[in-house]
This record gives structure tokens, sequence and C-alpha cells, in this order.
């Protein structure tokens, strides 16, 4: 299928996507932060004034936190963490996902409550090139070249029914495969998320189905994921396995393991206090320094009025 190239002012240009190596290089940029995570942890307990200083310092060009790893460890880092904390294996193990016969369930306040499969979803959606910046809650961001549908598509076809005020998206739940699932720390599993419908149903936000050009794989959250280019990336929640339609605000994976850290709705606000550092810089893999975030991650004319 030919994609849809659609002019819309939210489109960055292509100079400005990430390249695939340095792309992929930022899981060893996170392989150094998760060398700091006890540190990280342990800003918790430490006075604001405090933590706002340690990441002051951690944000100097010159900090080991910014030193590159090998590539070879680069490669084999992901932020999935059904596959386990331990970013350098869960490239590898993520490739244990079969996604083969792929089922979604939709239900919920839905006129039609069905099984997709995944696959045949995917041949029969239009597809669409999206360029998006995606902005992670531990403070690194990068832009993607995705390729996928927007999610409202989908919605208009299932048809909500009128008392539908969000959304709820499931991952797949499998222990045998997906070994962090075994995890008592980060229950409860399966990994969930939530949107609201009207966030749902806004224009920007996308199924993805491929990246770079080429299909998902399992490690970015095959056969399909969303991506919500104005939150915080573990809002964009990957290998769905379920949609439902609810009248009240879903639970998430993040708010149950921590609430006072994660809310639900996690746009990216960069002056809004957060518990575990500032998040008014990013830092962008392969790049010196750090810029600053901007407010909804750089889409705050698409989606402002959603919060007024
Ligand atoms: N989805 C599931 N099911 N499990 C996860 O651990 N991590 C989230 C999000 N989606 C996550 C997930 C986080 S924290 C981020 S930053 C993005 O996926 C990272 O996506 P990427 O690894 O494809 O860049």
């Amino acid at each position: 299928m030919v994609p849809i190239h659609l002019k819309q002012p939210w489109k960055l240009p292509e100079q400005q996507v990430t390249p695939e190596e340095v792309y992929l290089k930022r899981r060893d940029f996170l392989k150094t932060m998760g060398r700091a995570s006890l540190g990280a942890a342990a800003l918790l307990m430490l006075p604001p004034g405090l933590s706002r200083l340690w990441a002051a310092t951690n944000d100097t060009p010159s900090s080991p936190l910014l030193t590159p790893s090998s590539e070879s460890t680069v490669s084999r880092y992901n932020n999935f963490y059904e596959f386990g904390t331990v970013k350098d294996r869960i490239w590898k193990l993520a490739e244990s996902l079969n996604t083969g016969g792929w089922q979604i369930e939709v239900g919920g306040l839905v006129r039609k409550p069905q099984m997709l499969d995944a696959e045949k979803l995917i041949r029969k959606m239009p597809v669409e090139d999206r360029i998006y910046r995606l902005r992670c809650v531990e403070t690194w961001s990068v832009v993607v070249p995705w390729t996928g549908f927007p999610l409202k598509v989908l919605i208009d076809q299932l048809e909500p029914l009128s008392g539908a005020r969000y959304v709820k998206f499931t991952t797949f739940l499998d222990p045998n495969i997906a070994r962090g699932q075994r995890s008592r720390f980060w229950e409860p599993w399966p990994y969930t998320e939530g949107l609201t419908l009207e966030e749902a149903t806004h224009d920007l936000t996308f199924v993805a189905t491929g990246i770079y050009g080429h299909s998902l794989p399992p490690h970015h959250g095959a056969p399909l994921r969303l991506v919500v280019p104005w939150k915080y990336g573990f809002k964009s929640i990957k290998s769905i396995v379920k949609i439902e339609f609810t009248k009240e605000e879903p639970e998430t994976f993040w708010q149950s393991v921590s609430p006072l850290e994660y809310d639900f709705p996690a746009n990216v606000i960069p002056h809004q206090p957060y518990a575990r550092w500032h998040q008014e810089f990013e830092r962008i893999p392969g790049q010196k320094g750090t810029v600053k975030t901007k407010l909804f991650n750089g889409y705050a004319k698409q989606v402002a009025h959603l919060y007024k």
C-alpha cells in the first residue's frame, strides 16, 4: 500500500529524525542512567532542593552520565519491563515474543466488541508516516519515524457508546516468555495504560506498526503499540492485546506501581514538579549537553486546548 503523506503543522522535517544508530544508542545512554538508578531511587527521600541540585549536576555535558558505551551494548538495550530490568538483555529476550496470530480484544462500552486479528487489521488500515518527538520521563528524547495509522480511524470503526469516556489499553501477559512479569516488584501485570476518549481520538494519537521503514520489531512493541507524542513515553504502551472503552478513568500500570510519581495525564509539562528530578531539560543521545523541554513536547498548539 502507498503511504499517505499528509501536510500537517506538527510535521517534523526529515532532517530532524534521529538516525537509527543514534536512536539505538540512547539505550546505552539509558544503561548509564541505570547505573545511577540506586541514586535515583534515593532521590525520592531527598528534600526537593537537594534532588534538583543532583539533577542539575548530572545535566552537565561532562557528566559521566553522558559517556557513550559500546555499540554492541547499545543495540541490545531497551525499555520493556516485561522482559526485565537488565536492559542489555531485553532486546534479545524480546525476540521470544511470537506475534504470529496476534489477537486484540475490543470490549467495554462499544457497539462492536470483537476480536481483531492484528495482521488483517494492519493490512486493512491506511498507512501513514509520522515523525514524532518521543520524550521519556527519564529525561532523554529522540525523534522517531513511525509507520502506522491514527487511532481515531480504528475507534470510529468500533463505535464507542455514548457512556464511553476513556480508553484502556493492555499489553500481553505471558510470564513464560516475559520473565519480568514474574517480578513482584513491578506488579500488577499486565502493563496497562489509558487515555480519555478525546485524547485517544486526537489526530496526533497514533498506532505504530512500523519504525524506520520496517515493521515493528518485538522490542519496540510488535505487532502494534501506541504513540502519544505530547505525553511521556510510558503512555505509549507496547504490544497491545486489549482495547476497552470505559466510563471511569482506568488505573494504569505505573500509577499502581508508584502513585506519587505518575499521574494519569502524564503530559510533558516541564515546569510541573516531578517526584524524582526536574523535567525542564532533556538529553538527546549522540549530542552533548541538554536542550529545554518543550511544553507538551512541542505539540502545545495541537493539544493545549484539551486541558483548558
Ligand atoms: N510498554 C510496555 N508494555 N512495557 C514497557 O515497559 N515502556 C514505556 C513505553 N511502552 C513500556 C511500554 C516507556 S517507559 C518508554 S520510554 C517507551 O515505551 C520506549 O519505547 P521504545 O523502547 O520503543 O523507544
